[in-house]
Protein backbone atom coordinates (compact mmCIF):
# COMPACT_ATOMS: atom_id res chain seq x y z
CA UNK A 1 0.00 0.00 0.00
CA UNK A 2 2.94 2.55 0.85
CA UNK A 3 4.16 1.52 -1.93
CA UNK A 4 1.57 1.96 -4.37
CA UNK A 5 1.07 5.84 -2.85
CA UNK A 6 4.56 6.52 -3.74
CA UNK A 7 4.20 5.25 -7.04
CA UNK A 8 1.13 7.30 -7.12
CA UNK A 9 2.80 10.54 -6.07
CA UNK A 10 5.64 10.29 -8.41
CA UNK A 11 4.26 9.53 -11.27
CA UNK A 12 1.87 12.65 -10.28
CA UNK A 13 5.21 14.80 -10.24
CA UNK A 14 6.14 13.72 -13.54
CA UNK A 15 2.77 14.39 -15.12
CA UNK A 16 2.88 17.75 -13.75
CA UNK A 17 6.66 18.12 -15.10
CA UNK A 18 5.29 17.56 -18.40
CA UNK A 19 2.02 19.40 -18.50
CA UNK A 20 4.32 22.58 -16.85
CA UNK A 21 8.00 22.52 -18.54
CA UNK A 22 10.68 24.74 -16.69
CA UNK A 23 10.45 28.32 -18.56
CA UNK A 24 13.09 28.08 -21.75
CA UNK A 25 15.29 31.21 -20.96
CA UNK A 26 17.53 33.30 -22.70
CA UNK A 27 20.97 33.77 -20.36
CA UNK A 28 23.72 36.13 -21.76
CA UNK A 29 27.39 35.53 -20.66
CA UNK A 30 30.72 36.99 -21.33
CA UNK A 31 33.84 34.90 -22.86
CA UNK A 32 37.07 35.46 -23.11
CA UNK A 33 38.42 36.43 -26.60
CA UNK A 34 41.08 33.60 -25.67
CA UNK A 35 38.73 30.35 -25.29
CA UNK A 36 35.78 32.05 -27.06
CA UNK A 37 35.13 29.18 -29.34
CA UNK A 38 35.62 26.20 -26.72
CA UNK A 39 33.36 28.62 -24.05
CA UNK A 40 30.95 28.71 -27.10
CA UNK A 41 30.94 25.06 -27.87
CA UNK A 42 29.66 24.29 -23.85
CA UNK A 43 27.50 26.86 -23.42
CA UNK A 44 25.58 25.95 -26.65
CA UNK A 45 25.67 22.37 -25.44
CA UNK A 46 24.26 23.43 -21.85
CA UNK A 47 21.22 25.35 -24.21
CA UNK A 48 20.85 22.39 -26.26
CA UNK A 49 20.42 20.19 -23.45
CA UNK A 50 18.34 22.34 -21.09
CA UNK A 51 16.26 23.82 -23.68
CA UNK A 52 17.32 27.29 -23.04
CA UNK A 53 19.16 30.18 -25.42
CA UNK A 54 22.63 31.87 -24.70
CA UNK A 55 23.30 34.66 -25.79
CA UNK A 56 27.43 35.18 -25.97
CA UNK A 57 29.73 38.26 -25.55
CA UNK A 58 33.35 38.26 -26.15
CA UNK A 59 35.80 40.50 -24.17
CA UNK A 60 37.98 42.04 -25.98
CA UNK A 61 41.17 40.10 -26.31
CA UNK A 62 43.24 42.42 -23.81
CA UNK A 63 41.30 41.51 -20.39
CA UNK A 64 42.09 44.94 -19.15
CA UNK A 65 39.78 46.44 -21.43
CA UNK A 66 37.13 44.55 -20.18
CA UNK A 67 37.18 45.99 -16.98
CA UNK A 68 35.32 49.51 -17.67
CA UNK A 69 32.90 47.20 -19.73
CA UNK A 70 31.61 45.32 -16.28
CA UNK A 71 31.98 48.75 -14.31
CA UNK A 72 29.42 50.35 -16.44
CA UNK A 73 27.19 47.36 -16.37
CA UNK A 74 27.89 47.43 -12.61
CA UNK A 75 27.23 50.98 -12.41
CA UNK A 76 23.54 50.79 -13.95
CA UNK A 77 22.45 47.61 -12.48
CA UNK A 78 22.49 46.28 -16.03
CA UNK A 79 20.59 42.95 -15.96
CA UNK A 80 21.90 42.63 -19.48
CA UNK A 81 24.64 40.09 -18.56
CA UNK A 82 23.62 36.95 -15.99
CA UNK A 83 26.94 35.08 -16.33
CA UNK A 84 30.30 37.01 -16.12
CA UNK A 85 34.00 35.59 -16.95
CA UNK A 86 35.95 36.53 -14.25
CA UNK A 87 40.00 36.56 -13.72
CA UNK A 88 41.08 35.29 -10.71
CA UNK A 89 42.63 39.20 -9.69
CA UNK A 90 39.05 40.83 -10.17
CA UNK A 91 37.64 38.95 -7.64
CA UNK A 92 37.95 41.27 -5.39
CA UNK A 93 38.01 44.36 -7.10
CA UNK A 94 33.57 43.44 -8.06
CA UNK A 95 33.20 41.29 -5.45
CA UNK A 96 30.07 43.69 -4.54
CA UNK A 97 28.38 42.71 -7.79
CA UNK A 98 28.68 39.19 -7.54
CA UNK A 99 26.21 37.03 -6.27
CA UNK A 100 26.51 34.57 -3.54
CA UNK A 101 26.74 31.01 -4.97
CA UNK A 102 26.70 29.28 -1.52
CA UNK A 103 22.70 28.17 -2.08
CA UNK A 104 23.10 27.97 -5.62
CA UNK A 105 25.80 25.94 -6.27
CA UNK A 106 25.34 21.93 -4.66
CA UNK A 107 28.09 21.51 -1.92
CA UNK A 108 29.37 17.81 -3.80
CA UNK A 109 29.73 19.89 -6.97
CA UNK A 110 31.62 22.70 -5.32
CA UNK A 111 33.78 20.06 -3.42
CA UNK A 112 34.78 18.64 -6.47
CA UNK A 113 37.45 21.61 -7.63
CA UNK A 114 40.73 22.54 -5.69
CA UNK A 115 39.96 23.84 -2.62
CA UNK A 116 42.51 26.85 -2.98
CA UNK A 117 40.94 27.39 -6.45
CA UNK A 118 36.82 28.20 -4.45
CA UNK A 119 38.54 29.80 -1.44
CA UNK A 120 39.91 31.58 -3.30
CA UNK A 121 36.34 32.84 -4.12
CA UNK A 122 34.80 33.17 -0.93
CA UNK A 123 34.98 37.15 -0.34
CA UNK A 124 33.44 38.36 3.06
CA UNK A 125 31.29 34.86 4.23
CA UNK A 126 29.74 34.65 0.24
CA UNK A 127 31.02 32.36 -2.21
CA UNK A 128 31.16 34.65 -5.11
CA UNK A 129 32.52 32.38 -8.53
CA UNK A 130 33.26 29.32 -9.29
CA UNK A 131 36.97 28.06 -10.81
CA UNK A 132 37.05 27.87 -14.76
CA UNK A 133 40.14 26.50 -15.36
CA UNK A 134 43.49 27.00 -13.93
CA UNK A 135 46.09 29.43 -15.99
CA UNK A 136 50.03 28.94 -14.21
CA UNK A 137 52.81 30.62 -15.91
CA UNK A 138 54.70 27.61 -17.94
CA UNK A 139 57.81 27.11 -20.11
CA UNK A 140 57.49 25.99 -23.78
CA UNK A 141 60.67 25.54 -25.44
CA UNK A 142 61.21 23.47 -28.60
CA UNK A 143 62.12 19.94 -27.54
CA UNK A 144 64.00 19.09 -30.89
CA UNK A 145 66.18 22.03 -30.26
CA UNK A 146 67.34 21.23 -27.05
CA UNK A 147 67.82 17.50 -27.80
CA UNK A 148 69.84 19.17 -31.03
CA UNK A 149 72.01 20.84 -28.55
CA UNK A 150 72.07 18.86 -26.14
CA UNK A 151 70.73 20.87 -23.41
CA UNK A 152 68.23 20.57 -20.70
CA UNK A 153 64.90 22.89 -20.13
CA UNK A 154 66.99 25.41 -17.95
CA UNK A 155 66.14 25.06 -13.63
CA UNK A 156 67.54 29.18 -13.34
CA UNK A 157 66.65 31.90 -15.40
CA UNK A 158 70.58 32.54 -15.84
CA UNK A 159 70.52 28.83 -17.60
CA UNK A 160 67.67 30.04 -19.66
CA UNK A 161 69.45 33.34 -20.54
CA UNK A 162 73.28 31.18 -21.90
CA UNK A 163 70.79 28.29 -23.61
CA UNK A 164 68.62 30.52 -25.39
CA UNK A 165 71.72 32.24 -26.25
CA UNK A 166 73.63 29.34 -27.77
CA UNK A 167 70.57 27.76 -29.82
CA UNK A 168 69.53 31.03 -31.46
CA UNK A 169 73.11 31.85 -32.20
CA UNK A 170 73.53 28.25 -33.66
CA UNK A 171 69.93 28.37 -35.39
CA UNK A 172 70.91 31.60 -36.99
CA UNK A 173 74.60 30.27 -38.21
CA UNK A 174 73.08 27.29 -39.68
CA UNK A 175 70.60 29.36 -41.85
CA UNK A 176 67.60 30.53 -39.95
CA UNK A 177 68.14 34.28 -39.52
CA UNK A 178 64.56 35.16 -37.91
CA UNK A 179 65.30 32.83 -34.94
CA UNK A 180 65.39 34.28 -31.50
CA UNK A 181 65.46 32.83 -28.31
CA UNK A 182 62.86 33.98 -25.94
CA UNK A 183 59.19 35.13 -26.28
CA UNK A 184 57.07 36.69 -23.50
CA UNK A 185 55.19 39.17 -22.79
CA UNK A 186 56.50 42.43 -22.59
CA UNK A 187 53.76 45.12 -23.43
CA UNK A 188 52.72 47.88 -20.66
CA UNK A 189 49.78 45.99 -19.43
CA UNK A 190 48.55 43.01 -16.85
CA UNK A 191 50.55 40.15 -18.37
CA UNK A 192 53.94 41.87 -17.96
CA UNK A 193 52.76 42.05 -14.54
CA UNK A 194 52.44 38.24 -14.49
CA UNK A 195 56.01 37.60 -15.96
CA UNK A 196 57.69 40.05 -13.95
CA UNK A 197 56.03 38.85 -10.69
CA UNK A 198 57.44 35.86 -11.78
CA UNK A 199 61.15 36.68 -12.52
CA UNK A 200 60.87 38.56 -8.67
CA UNK A 201 59.09 35.76 -6.85
CA UNK A 202 61.92 32.73 -8.05
CA UNK A 203 64.29 35.02 -7.07
CA UNK A 204 63.28 35.77 -3.24
CA UNK A 205 62.05 39.17 -4.06
CA UNK A 206 58.70 38.61 -2.94
CA UNK A 207 54.85 40.08 -4.49
CA UNK A 208 55.43 43.81 -4.93
CA UNK A 209 53.10 44.05 -1.52
CA UNK A 210 53.57 41.93 1.67
CA UNK A 211 50.88 40.29 2.84
CA UNK A 212 49.82 43.01 5.18
CA UNK A 213 49.90 45.13 2.18
CA UNK A 214 53.06 47.06 3.02
CA UNK A 215 54.93 48.03 -0.30
CA UNK A 216 57.94 45.48 -0.63
CA UNK A 217 59.15 45.49 -3.88
CA UNK A 218 62.54 47.74 -3.85
CA UNK A 219 64.69 45.58 -2.75
CA UNK A 220 67.71 43.98 -4.53
CA UNK A 221 66.41 40.49 -5.86
CA UNK A 222 64.12 42.73 -7.48
CA UNK A 223 66.52 45.01 -8.90
CA UNK A 224 68.79 42.04 -10.19
CA UNK A 225 65.51 39.85 -11.70
CA UNK A 226 64.60 43.24 -13.75
CA UNK A 227 68.05 44.02 -14.52
CA UNK A 228 68.08 40.40 -16.18
CA UNK A 229 65.12 40.41 -17.93
CA UNK A 230 66.45 44.25 -19.90
CA UNK A 231 69.36 42.18 -21.49
CA UNK A 232 67.41 40.16 -23.06
CA UNK A 233 65.34 42.50 -24.99
CA UNK A 234 67.74 42.82 -28.29
CA UNK A 235 69.85 39.72 -27.23
CA UNK A 236 67.54 36.64 -26.95
CA UNK A 237 64.10 38.37 -27.44
CA UNK A 238 63.23 40.73 -30.29
CA UNK A 239 62.72 44.39 -29.75
CA UNK A 240 59.37 43.94 -30.23
CA UNK A 241 58.51 41.80 -26.98
CA UNK A 242 58.00 44.76 -25.49
CA UNK A 243 54.78 45.32 -26.85
CA UNK A 244 53.76 41.86 -27.26
CA UNK A 245 50.92 40.29 -25.24
CA UNK A 246 49.95 36.03 -24.99
CA UNK A 247 49.13 35.80 -28.94
CA UNK A 248 51.85 38.18 -30.06
CA UNK A 249 54.56 36.34 -28.28
CA UNK A 250 52.75 33.10 -29.14
CA UNK A 251 52.59 33.44 -32.56
CA UNK A 252 56.13 34.23 -32.81
CA UNK A 253 56.65 30.96 -30.85
CA UNK A 254 54.25 28.95 -33.67
CA UNK A 255 55.77 30.07 -36.16
CA UNK A 256 58.73 28.25 -35.13
CA UNK A 257 61.43 31.57 -34.61
CA UNK A 258 61.51 30.96 -30.86
CA UNK A 259 63.44 28.34 -28.78
CA UNK A 260 61.36 29.16 -25.23
CA UNK A 261 58.38 30.43 -25.03
CA UNK A 262 56.53 31.90 -21.70
CA UNK A 263 52.63 31.51 -21.54
CA UNK A 264 49.36 29.80 -20.20
CA UNK A 265 48.52 26.66 -20.33
CA UNK A 266 46.09 27.13 -23.82
CA UNK A 267 49.67 27.22 -25.74
CA UNK A 268 49.47 23.37 -25.59
CA UNK A 269 46.69 23.41 -27.49
CA UNK A 270 47.16 25.62 -30.21
CA UNK A 271 50.66 24.51 -31.09
CA UNK A 272 49.63 20.56 -30.83
CA UNK A 273 47.28 20.88 -33.31
CA UNK A 274 47.41 18.48 -36.37
CA UNK A 275 48.41 20.44 -39.01
CA UNK A 276 50.69 22.90 -36.45
CA UNK A 277 54.16 23.12 -37.33
CA UNK A 278 55.27 22.66 -33.71
CA UNK A 279 52.94 19.35 -33.44
CA UNK A 280 55.69 16.75 -31.55
CA UNK A 281 58.41 19.35 -31.25
CA UNK A 282 57.20 21.11 -27.75
CA UNK A 283 58.24 20.46 -24.28
CA UNK A 284 56.95 22.11 -21.31
CA UNK A 285 58.28 22.56 -17.41
CA UNK A 286 57.64 24.40 -14.73
CA UNK A 287 59.40 28.21 -15.46
CA UNK A 288 62.82 28.43 -13.95
CA UNK A 289 63.61 29.96 -10.47
CA UNK A 290 65.78 32.87 -10.07
CA UNK A 291 68.29 31.86 -7.40
CA UNK A 292 69.26 28.16 -6.12
CA UNK A 293 66.81 26.76 -3.29
CA UNK A 294 63.61 28.80 -4.57
CA UNK A 295 60.20 27.64 -5.92
CA UNK A 296 59.20 27.65 -9.31
CA UNK A 297 56.21 30.56 -9.43
CA UNK A 298 54.14 30.69 -12.23
CA UNK A 299 51.76 33.33 -11.99
CA UNK A 300 48.35 32.44 -10.70
CA UNK A 301 45.77 33.40 -13.70
CA UNK A 302 43.02 30.85 -12.68
CA UNK A 303 39.41 31.96 -14.31
CA UNK A 304 36.45 32.37 -13.06
CA UNK A 305 32.56 32.13 -13.73
CA UNK A 306 30.13 34.54 -11.70
CA UNK A 307 26.57 35.31 -11.89
CA UNK A 308 26.03 39.33 -11.83
CA UNK A 309 23.86 40.72 -8.77
CA UNK A 310 21.93 42.37 -11.18
CA UNK A 311 20.44 39.76 -13.75
CA UNK A 312 16.90 39.04 -13.00
CA UNK A 313 17.73 34.88 -13.87
CA UNK A 314 20.16 33.83 -11.50
CA UNK A 315 18.60 30.71 -11.05
CA UNK A 316 19.37 29.71 -14.28
CA UNK A 317 22.25 31.46 -15.05
CA UNK A 318 23.73 29.42 -11.96
CA UNK A 319 22.26 26.39 -14.13
CA UNK A 320 24.41 27.45 -16.93
CA UNK A 321 27.50 28.44 -14.70
CA UNK A 322 27.31 24.45 -13.57
CA UNK A 323 27.01 22.94 -16.54
CA UNK A 324 30.27 25.19 -17.39
CA UNK A 325 32.13 24.62 -14.61
CA UNK A 326 31.49 21.07 -14.18
CA UNK A 327 33.21 17.98 -14.93
CA UNK A 328 31.61 17.39 -18.87
CA UNK A 329 32.85 20.71 -19.66
CA UNK A 330 36.09 20.81 -18.22
CA UNK A 331 36.85 17.37 -19.71
CA UNK A 332 35.77 19.04 -23.48
CA UNK A 333 37.69 22.01 -22.92
CA UNK A 334 41.21 20.05 -21.47
CA UNK A 335 40.70 17.54 -24.92
CA UNK A 336 40.01 19.92 -27.30
CA UNK A 337 42.00 22.84 -25.55
CA UNK A 338 44.73 21.76 -23.18
CA UNK A 339 42.81 23.90 -20.50
CA UNK A 340 43.81 22.99 -17.35
CA UNK A 341 40.99 21.67 -15.27
CA UNK A 342 39.82 22.55 -11.58
CA UNK A 343 38.23 19.81 -10.76
CA UNK A 344 40.31 17.26 -9.39
CA UNK A 345 39.10 14.39 -10.98
CA UNK A 346 40.31 15.21 -13.96
CA UNK A 347 43.65 15.09 -13.07
CA UNK A 348 43.64 11.46 -12.88
CA UNK A 349 41.65 10.94 -15.89
CA UNK A 350 43.23 9.06 -18.62
CA UNK A 351 41.56 10.61 -21.58
CA UNK A 352 43.05 13.87 -20.33
CA UNK A 353 46.36 12.73 -18.91
CA UNK A 354 46.64 11.16 -23.01
CA UNK A 355 46.11 14.65 -24.27
CA UNK A 356 48.19 16.65 -21.75
CA UNK A 357 50.88 14.52 -20.49
CA UNK A 358 52.26 17.34 -18.29
CA UNK A 359 49.44 17.76 -16.14
CA UNK A 360 50.80 16.30 -13.30
CA UNK A 361 53.80 18.73 -13.41
CA UNK A 362 51.28 21.81 -14.06
CA UNK A 363 49.37 21.01 -11.27
CA UNK A 364 52.58 20.67 -9.36
CA UNK A 365 53.53 24.60 -10.69
CA UNK A 366 50.02 25.25 -9.59
CA UNK A 367 50.59 24.55 -6.26
CA UNK A 368 53.69 26.77 -6.53
CA UNK A 369 52.33 29.18 -8.24
CA UNK A 370 52.36 32.74 -7.15
CA UNK A 371 49.46 34.62 -6.31
CA UNK A 372 49.48 38.81 -7.67
CA UNK A 373 48.61 40.86 -4.78
CA UNK A 374 44.60 41.20 -5.47
CA UNK A 375 43.04 39.57 -2.13
CA UNK A 376 45.50 42.50 -0.12
CA UNK A 377 44.47 45.29 -2.69
CA UNK A 378 41.02 44.52 -3.29
CA UNK A 379 39.69 47.62 -5.67
CA UNK A 380 43.12 48.87 -5.69
CA UNK A 381 44.55 46.24 -7.18
CA UNK A 382 44.28 47.56 -10.83
CA UNK A 383 46.07 50.56 -9.87
CA UNK A 384 48.72 48.79 -8.09
CA UNK A 385 49.49 46.71 -10.73
CA UNK A 386 48.99 49.23 -13.32
CA UNK A 387 52.20 51.98 -11.41
CA UNK A 388 54.07 48.29 -11.35
CA UNK A 389 53.83 47.16 -14.50
CA UNK A 390 54.39 50.48 -16.25
CA UNK A 391 57.26 51.04 -13.90
CA UNK A 392 59.05 47.25 -15.00
CA UNK A 393 57.89 48.19 -18.54
CA UNK A 394 59.87 51.62 -18.31
CA UNK A 395 63.07 49.65 -16.89
CA UNK A 396 63.28 46.82 -19.42
CA UNK A 397 62.89 49.73 -22.36
CA UNK A 398 66.26 50.96 -20.94
CA UNK A 399 64.85 53.62 -19.23
CA UNK A 400 66.77 55.07 -16.11
CA UNK A 401 68.48 53.60 -13.57
CA UNK A 402 66.76 50.20 -12.26
CA UNK A 403 67.56 50.87 -8.62
CA UNK A 404 66.01 54.73 -9.34
CA UNK A 405 62.92 53.16 -10.78
CA UNK A 406 62.56 50.75 -7.76
CA UNK A 407 62.90 53.99 -5.48
CA UNK A 408 60.36 56.31 -7.61
CA UNK A 409 58.24 52.90 -7.80
CA UNK A 410 58.04 52.45 -3.94
CA UNK A 411 56.69 55.55 -3.65
CA UNK A 412 54.28 55.00 -6.10
CA UNK A 413 52.90 52.23 -4.93
CA UNK A 414 52.75 54.00 -1.49
CA UNK A 415 50.82 56.69 -2.20
CA UNK A 416 48.16 54.57 -4.51
CA UNK A 417 47.73 52.56 -1.73
CA UNK A 418 47.49 55.82 0.60
CA UNK A 419 44.59 57.38 -1.49
CA UNK A 420 41.67 55.26 -0.37
C1 LIG B 1 45.53 35.27 -18.43
C2 LIG B 1 45.36 34.94 -16.97
C3 LIG B 1 44.92 36.14 -16.21
C4 LIG B 1 45.87 37.29 -16.44
C5 LIG B 1 46.00 37.58 -17.92
C6 LIG B 1 47.08 38.63 -18.17
O1 LIG B 1 44.31 35.51 -19.04
O2 LIG B 1 44.41 33.91 -16.79
O3 LIG B 1 44.85 35.87 -14.83
O4 LIG B 1 45.45 38.45 -15.75
O5 LIG B 1 46.36 36.41 -18.61
O6 LIG B 1 47.21 38.94 -19.51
Amino acid sequence: MKHKLKLLAGLTVLAMAAAFPAKAETISMFCSATDYELCEEGAQQWAKSSGNEVKINRTPQNLDDAIPIYQQLFASNSSDVDLLYVDVIWLGMMKDHFEDLSSLVPEGEIKAHFASATDAARIDGKLLAMPFYIDTGLMFYRKDLLEKYGKQPPKTWDELTTTAKEIQDGERKAGNADMWGYAWQGRSYEGLTCDAIEWIASGGGGTILSDKGDVTINNPQTAAALTRARGWIDTISPKGVLNYDEESSRALFESGNAVFHRNWPYVWGTSQTPDGKLLGKVGVSALPVGAEGQKSSGALGTAYLAVSKYSTKKEKAAELLRYMVGLEDQKMRALKGGYNPTVEALYSDADVLAKIPFLPMAKNAFEESVARPSATTGKDYNRVSRTFYRAVHDVISGKGDVNDELAQLEKRLKRDLKAN
